[in-house]
């Protein structure tokens, strides 16, 4: 693979990141149906690596995956250090619900410690924080004491997962130097723009957007089609079928794909590139992520970045989105919807079930 992926700066330190990111979510036990094949897997993601697209994301709550990237570290970082290929592994810090009134400050470092054994690290490039309750109070407190870690050397940069503009402003102010949010944001989901955005460019954060290909369904696979059957065969399915619901039905997202299909067709190239480019181009997005348990997409993935959209294609895919229901709200407002479809779906005490 040539190397191609374009390089975003985070936090102004000289640190960078690869503007597609390879999310960890689908590797985890859990997510999906299908077992994966890690030696493959490890090989194209060096070879992923060496094609310029460097960045890992994962949590502390995704079963065996920072053990999983560390393994990769220990077997192919020294050969792509030789290459002169750095690596960055993004994990998140994300307490239990029935813990979040009991934490302290002890009770986080030990999680971070552990993040630091499993990636097989002395400092974690960026932990992105998480509060399932804004109701609970301590999201200000338990930030503050990641930033104490921070300044201890343990962490590089701080960001959080799924905040809203308002609290992400609260911890701002509190004077923790965030650098990022990991937000939903996609052609489907385009609740970023309603205030987390402007909050980004006032106070120099990068989003780092999952969602980017709604767990596939941003994809030609499902054009004409009808909506699977449940079981949905992974956990992203389960999640963005109820995105596909929130912008209008299954009717509505398939002339969606159709215009995708069309743009891609004339370009050459898949509607899940269309789908990548067009969020890479958004004010303040940093990076997308893309989920995968295998290499199949990498190479497909890669091309959207050579993808240029032209007046046309843009004035299309504009006219398709404003034919979906806008989704209402901030960044994971819906999620947070006590007893909502969404908050039913997730799984919120993770740490304690898998401990
Ligand atoms: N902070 C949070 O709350 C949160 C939530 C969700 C995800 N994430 C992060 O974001 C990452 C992305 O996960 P996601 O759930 O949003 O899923 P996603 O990246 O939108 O979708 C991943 C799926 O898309 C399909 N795909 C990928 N490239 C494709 C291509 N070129 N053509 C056709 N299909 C393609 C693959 O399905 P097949 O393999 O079936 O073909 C893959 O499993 C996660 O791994 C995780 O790191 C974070």
């Amino acid at each position: 693979m040539e190397r191609r992926v374009p390089r975003v700066a985070l936090g102004g330190d000289g640190y960078t990141i690869s503007a597609l990111i390879v999310g960890g979510w689908q590797l985890s036990d859990g997510h999906r149906a299908a077992a994966v094949d890690e030696a493959a897997l490890l090989r194209d993601l060096a070879a992923a690596a060496r094609a310029g697209w460097t960045t890992l994301d994962c949590a502390d709550i995704y079963t065996g995956v920072e053990e999983l990237f560390g393994r990769f570290r220990a077997t192919h970082g020294a050969s792509l250090r030789e290459d002169g290929v750095e690596l960055q592994v993004h994990t998140k810090y994300v307490p239990d619900l029935d813990e979040l009134s009991s934490l302290t400050s002890e009770s986080v470092e030990r999680v971070v410690d552990r993040s630091l054994r499993r990636l097989r690290v002395d400092r974690l490039d960026l932990v992105q924080f998480a509060w399932w309750d804004y109701g609970i109070p301590g999201y200000v407190e338990v930030a503050g004491w990641l930033d104490d870690l921070r300044a201890a050397g343990k962490i590089r940069h701080l960001g959080v997962t799924n905040f809203d503009a308002p609290r992400v402003r609260e911890i701002l102010d509190a004077g923790v130097p965030l650098v990022a949010n990991q937000v939903q944001y996609s052609l489907l989901d385009r609740r970023p723009e309603h205030a987390m955005v402007a909050l980004a460019r006032e106070r120099g954060l990068g989003l780092l957007c999952y969602g980017a290909l709604a767990g596939g369904f941003l994809s030609s696979k499902y054009l004409g089609r009808p909506a699977p059957a449940e079981p949905l065969a992974n956990r992203s399915l389960v999640k963005y079928r109820l995105v596909v619901d929130e912008a209008g039905g299954w009717e509505r997202y398939q002339e969606l794909l159709a215009t995708l299909d069309a743009v891609a067709e004339r370009h050459g190239r898949t509607a899940s590139a269309v789908a990548l480019r067009w969020l890479l181009a958004r004010p303040t997005v940093a990076a997308a992520m893309v989920g995968t348990f295998h290499g199949e997409h990498f190479a497909a993935n890669l091309d959207a970045l050579s993808l240029v959209l032209a007046e046309r294609d843009g004035k299309e895919i504009e006219t398709a989105i404003g034919r979906l229901d806008d989704l209402e709200g901030d960044v994971f407002g819906l999620e947070r919807v006590a007893d909502g479809p969404h908050s039913r779906i997730m799984w919120k005490n993770l740490s304690a079930e898998r401990r």
